[in-house]
C-alpha cells in the first residue's frame, strides 16, 4: 500500500514524540511491504514564529493532498501567560479541525495490567475498564461568538449546536457502539443548558434506529464522578466539545498516564491522528516525554487505512515495552527510558517479530 501522510510535529514535545511515530510507521512499512510518504508541515507557535500565522495555507493544502495527518502537540507558555496576545498557537489546531470538518474525536480509554499500580485508583476499580469517548470537535463553546467588551469588564463565549452537528457524530457513536458492548451514554448538562436539551432530543430520536444499543443519559458533573467511582460501566460515551475535552483528561488517569492516550479526529475529508496530551513545554527538548500516545495514534491511523494487522503489531509492541518496564519518566520517575529509546524499542520489536504471530 502506498500512502501519503501529512506530518505536523507542532510545539513543545510534539516533534520528539512524532519522530518516534514516524520511526514506528517506517518499521511497519518495512515489515509489511508498504510505502508511506511523509510531508512535513508547520502549525502552532512554530508556525507563528516562521510565518506569523498559526495555520499557514500551505499546511492546509498539504493536509488536503494527503491520505491522513499525524499531529504532535500545540501550545507555548509565552502565549498562555499573555492574555492580550491576538494570535495564539491553539487557533491553528482549532481552525484545522474546522476547515477539515473533523467533527468526531475518538478517544479510547484502555488500561494496562502492567500499569495498574500507577493509577491512583484501586486495582479493583480498573477491572474491565474499556470505553471510548466520542467528543464533538467542531462546535459548541469553542467555536461560538467570542467577545471582550471594549472597557474590558465583560467577556462572552457563546455555545451553539445545530441538529445537524449533533446528528452526524451521534450516528457514528451509535454505529461504534453496535460493534462493541452496545451501550451509549450521552454526557450533558440538560438540567441547565438549552444546547444539552437539544443533544438529548436528537439522541433520543436517533436511538430508534439502533434498537440493539441501550442508551443512558448522565449529567456531566455526575459523569466526572462516575469515571472515577465506576469506570467499567461505560462503553461509548458521547459528549459535546468542551465536556469531552475535560472528561478525557480525567479518564486518562485510569490508564496510568495522560502520555499514553491516542485519538483520531474524523470527518468528511482527511482524518487526523493525535495524542490527547498537550505540548508539555517543561519537557521539550529533553528526550523524556512519553511517545506512546503518539505511537498509539499512529496505530489508529493504520486502522483507518484498513491495516488492522499492522495496527495490532504496533499495539503488541507497545504492550511489550510496558510489560518489560521500558517506560518514560511520567510512568516511572526512578527507572525510566528516553523518548528516543522507547521509540527504538517499539520499532525494533515490530521488526524482530517478522516471522512470529501477530493478531
Ligand atoms: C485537546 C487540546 C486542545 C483542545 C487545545 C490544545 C486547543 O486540549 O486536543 O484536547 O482543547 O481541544
Ligand atoms: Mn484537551
Amino acid at each position: 500500500m502506498n500512502k501519503k501522510i501529512a506530518v505536523i510535529p507542532g510545539d513543545g514535545i510534539g516533534p520528539e514524540v512524532t519522530n518516534q511515530s514516524v520511526k514506528v510507521l517506517d518499521a511497519v512499512a518495512k515489515r509489511f511491504g508498504h510505502q508511506f510518504d511523509y510531508r512535513y508541515a508547520v502549525m502552532g507557535a512554530v508556525a507563528i514564529d516562521q510565518t506569523g500565522n498559526p495555520l499557514p495555507d500551505a499546511t492546509v493544502d498539504t493536509c488536503l493532498q494527503s491520505d491522513a495527518i499525524l499531529f504532535g502537540a500545540i501550545g507555548d507558555p509565552k502565549y498562555d501567560n499573555n492574555p492580550a496576545a491576538s494570535v495564539r498557537p491553539e487557533q491553528g489546531l482549532l481552525k484545522l479541525r474546522k476547515v477539515l470538518q473533523l467533527f468526531a474525536n475518538i478517544r479510547p480509554i484502555d488500561t494496562y495490567k502492567a500499569l495498574q499500580h500507577m493509577s491512583p485508583l484501586k486495582a479493583k476499580q480498573l477491572e474491565n475498564v474499556d470505553f471510548v469517548i466520542f467528543r464533538e470537535l467542531t462546535g459548541g463553546i469553542y467555536f461560538g461568538k467570542k467577545e471582550l467588551q471594549a472597557d474590558g469588564t465583560v467577556a462572552v463565549d457563546e455555545c451553539t449546536y445545530s441538529v445537524e452537528e449533533i446528528e452526524r457524530i451521534t450516528k457514528l457513536a451509535f454505529e461504534y457502539a453496535q460493534k462493541r458492548r452496545k451501550k451509549l451514554t450521552l454526557v450533558d448538562k440538560a438540567n441547565v443548558l438549552e444546547t444539552s436539551r437539544l443533544w438529548r432530543k436528537v439522541v433520543q430520536q436517533l436511538s430508534a434506529n439502533y434498537p440493539d444499543v441501550s442508551v443512558d443519559y448522565m449529567f456531566v458533573d455526575n459523569a466526572a464522578m462516575q469515571i472515577i467511582l465506576n469506570p467499567a460501566q461505560f462503553d461509548v460515551v458521547l459528549t459535546e466539545n468542551m465536556f469531552g475535552d475535560i472528561i478525557s483528561d480525567e479518564a486518562s488517569v485510569l490508564s496510568g498516564s495522560l502520555g499514553l492516550l491516542p485519538s483520531a479526529s474524523i470527518g468528511n475529508t482527511v482524518a487526523l491522528f493525535e495524542p490527547i496530551h498537550g505540548s508539555y513545554p517543561q519537557a521539550a527538548g529533553k528526550d523524556i516525554a512519553n511517545p506512546l500516545g503518539s505511537i498509539l495514534s499512529a496505530a489508529m491511523l493504520l486502522d483507518h487505512f484498513g491495516l488492522q494487522q499492522e495496527a495490532m503489531a504496533v499495539r503488541k509492541a507497545v504492550e511489550w515495552t510496558l510489560l518489560n518496564g521500558f517506560v518514560s519518566k511520567d510512568i516511572d520517575p526512578v527507572n525510566n527510558y528516553s523518548t528516543t529509546a522507547i521509540g527504538d524499542l517499539v520499532a525494533d520489536h515490530i521488526d524482530r517479530n517478522k516471522d512470529s504471530d501477530v493478531g
